[in-house]
This record gives C-alpha cells, structure tokens and sequence, in this order.
C-alpha cells in the first residue's frame, strides 16, 4: 500500500504515442491509467499543461567514485540526474579503482544506495585476464569494454582476449570503439597533436570504423549480444544496421549537437572520445536514429574541472557533463521539428531499458515503477555554468537557450525534482535486470 499520488491533467507520451490522462502512484508503482475520478489520492500533482515521459534511463555515464571524486561524485551525478529527468542511470568501470571485480561491483552498489538520489547499476569492466569476475557478475546491465583506450587505463585490445571474453560470458557486451593502432599511428603522424583540432584527426573516423567493424565481428561470430556505444561517424551507422538480432546502437547529444566547426568557439570543453565529427557525420546520425539503426541517446556525462579542460591539447582530458540537459536538449530538439516527442521516449527511455533487460522501467504502465518526469515544452531557459549541480561546475551547452525543460521528477513515486529543487534526502535503488529477456530485439 503507501500514499498513493494521482497526477492529473498530462498528456502522457510513449513511443507508441500520447493520451491524455491521469495516472494513479501507489509504493512506488503505477497502480493504474485513466483511474476513475473517484478513486483514492492521498496527494494531487496538477500537471495541467505538461507532459508526463517515463524517467530517462541514461546508459552511458561516467560518475568518479571511487577515486575521482574532485570531479563528480554519486551525489552530486544523481542530482544532475533527478534535475535533468534521468531516473535510472548506469555508469562505466573506469573509476578508481577500476570496476573489474564482483567485489568491486558490489562495494560501488552499496555507495550508491546510501548517496544517489536516483536509481543506479554499475557495469564491469573487462580486463584481459578477468574473465571468472566478469563470468560471475549478476548484478549488472552488463560488460564493458574499452576497444581502444579513452580516460583511464582500461583496454582490451588483444584478439585473443577479445575472442574469449565473446566466447566465454553471456552478459551483453558494449564497447568503446575507437581503433588503438591507428589512434596511435595518427598521433604519432601528428607529433601528439597541438590543436584542439588535431583530436579529431588522431581520432577520426578510420579508428571508430575499424573498432566497431572487429567489434560486429566478434559478436556474429559468437552470437553475443553487443550494444556499440557513441556512434559517431556516419559509415558506423551502415555497420550497426546489419543488426542480426545481436546488435544495438547508441548515440550522444554531443554527436547530435556539435560538429567539428565549434572546436573554434568552445576548444576543449567539446574534447571527447570518439571525437566530435562533421556536420555530415551529424546528419546522418539523426537519419540512423530516425529510421532506427540507431536505437538509444544516452550522454556519456564525463566531468572533468575547468581547470583540467583548460590545459593545452593534448594534455587536455576528454569528456564533458550532460545527464543534467540531456532531455533538454531532446525536448528543445522536438520544439525546432528534428524528431517527435514519442521518439525522444522511445531513445531514452523505452529504447535502453529493453536493450539492458531493466526489470520495470522505461514505460508508463500499469505494474511500471513509477519513475516519471513531468516536462513543460513551454518553457525556455537558458543553461548557466554557475546552475549546474554537477560537481564540475559547467556546461558545453552554457549560454544555450533551450525551449522544453523538465520541471518535475518522481523516483519509485516520490517527487525528487521540484520548484528547481532536488531532495537531497530521497535514496534510489539498485536497478534489476532479467537477462533472459534477450534485450532490444528479444
Ligand atoms: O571522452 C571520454 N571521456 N570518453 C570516454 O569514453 C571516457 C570519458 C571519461 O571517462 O572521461
């Protein structure tokens, strides 16, 4: 039982499309849609005038702890997350120390019930030689692997680790991939680069072409699921469409957003791996995540302090924050007309949920958890360094105003996001996979 809460009024959206009516909330579930007028409500949320979106599940984030906690910690990332509409996120091994043990898995598990504000899974890292970690992970989305090395020093690059870690587990795989020898060959050409610009000739579109070609390769002949992360590149988007039941892919606003044109108006802070590309490799990005080769937006978030980004390239770290704009951004992107609010559902929420097997999330459902948000597509703001509740205090998108903005969140039916305020109080849960549902296309 608990206090049962009925939002009124919202058009609520799926990807399948809206209806307008009310949804009834009861420990920390959706009891019921369109409940009659006269049922039971300990508390009203007049939602007049907005829509109502299942919580965004964000499966690609980088949140420091352990051991990085100058940048961001569980704290700080989830309140970014609560305040921005992500209400499940999972996020990369490559803290310090490195996610690669259960042991490891299970202590990060344990933080973050006692600091995220909003539900969380932790992926573990493949090392070449951590096969029997990764076999015996159960509490997990999956396995990740760094195909070409990015922040940190997690990378698989040998066939014959790879072949094993394909042959021998069952979780889903996902990957970063960038190719190293020809990140390395072009950097060596480059003498390691001096402008900001060089960083998407070292990793241009060869290296992710490469990577995830052997990365395909791997996962048709082994029949492993495989999930390839941040496509960036149009020639990608061909090579994940050849799916076979096995593959799904993911794209981030960064990609979606900036090409390489404003490396001149923003320098590093749009330093990431795989790189940001060309205003063509951006168009066909958003064909792929129209037509569907393309399945999931998930952001990378990947802070680093202003003062580490404002070396000079190549001593300049890669990534930038995101979990807090993120649907922003997609909400202000379906305002200009670039796609509908039922695909912006069906990218970061719906879409990532079933590619993981996330147990109860991702939909406005009866039975569903109720992680929701509630979205005013009237609303413009413009997104300021000094409103970030990133621990690393700023935004690529900083002077950006965007039109359609979350204003409200609700995890497991309690409102976390409200009046601009997040309750720091509240406490997330660990996310539950059933991996026998066989993912996106299962
Ligand atoms: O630019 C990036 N930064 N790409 C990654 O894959 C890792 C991330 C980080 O952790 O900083």
């Amino acid at each position: 039982m608990g206090k049962r809460v009925r939002i009124s009024g919202a058009e609520c959206v799926l990807p399948s499309g809206r209806w307008r009516g009310d949804v009834l909330v009861e420990g920390g579930r959706i009891l019921d849609l369109d409940p009659p007028a006269s049922a039971r409500a300990d508390q009203t949320i007049d939602a007049t005038g907005l829509h109502l979106l299942p919580g965004v599940v964000d499966d690609q984030v980088h949140f420091r702890e352990p051991g990085l906690t100058h940048k961001e910690d569980l704290a700080t990332a989830s309140w970014a997350c609560a305040k921005g509409g992500v209400t499940t996120f999972f996020e990369m091994p490559n803290t310090k120390p490195t996610t690669t043990t259960v042991e490891r898995l299970h202590e990060k598990l344990a933080l973050a019930a006692t600091k995220s504000v909003v539900n969380y899974g932790f992926y573990i890292g493949a090392t070449p030689t951590n096969i029997e970690e990764t076999r015996a992970a159960t509490r997990t989305p999956g396995i990740k692997i760094f195909i070409g090395s990015s922040t940190g020093d997690l990378l698989v690059d040998e066939q014959a680790a790879l072949e094993r870690i394909f042959a021998e587990t069952t979780l889903p795989i996902c990957a970063h991939c960038e190719d190293e020898a020809t990140v390395r060959a072009n950097s060596a050409r480059l003498n390691g680069g001096t402008r900001i610009q060089d960083h998407s000739l070292i990793r241009d579109h060869l290296a992710a072409e490469i990577a995830t070609r052997r990365a395909l390769d791997l996962a048709y002949r082994h029949n492993h699921r495989f999930h390839v992360l941040h496509v960036s590149t149009a020639i990608e988007t061909e090579i994940v469409a050849d799916h076979r039941g096995l593959i799904t892919a993911e794209a981030c606003p960064h990609h979606l957003f900036f090409t390489v044109d404003d490396y001149e108006r923003l320098g590093s802070l749009i330093q990431m791996n795989p790189s940001i590309k060309t205003k063509e490799d951006v168009a066909v990005l958003w064909k792929a995540l129209g037509d569907g080769r393309i399945q999931v937006i998930a952001t990378d978030h990947a802070p680093h302090t202003l003062e580490e980004k404002r070396q000079p390239y190549p001593k300049s770290p890669s990534g930038l924050p995101a979990v807090e704009n993120s649907l922003a951004l997609m909400l202000d992107a379906a305002n200009r007309g670039l796609c509908t609010l039922e695909q912006v559902v069906a990218w970061m929420c719906d879409a990532p949920a079933r590619v993981w097997d996330l147990v109860g999330k991702g939909r406005i459902e009866r039975g569903y958890d109720a992680d929701l948000v509630l979205v005013d597509l009237n609303k413009s703001q413009t997104i300021r360094n000094e409103d970030q509740l990133t621990k690393c205090g700023w935004s690529p998108w900083a002077g950006t105003t965007l039109t359609g903005w979350p204003v409200m969140t609700l995890v497991h039916g309690e409102v976390v996001f409200a009046d601009g305020k997040v309750d720091t109080s509240h406490r997330g849960k660990e996310a539950i996979f059933d991996h026998s549902r066989g993912g996106y296309w299962g």
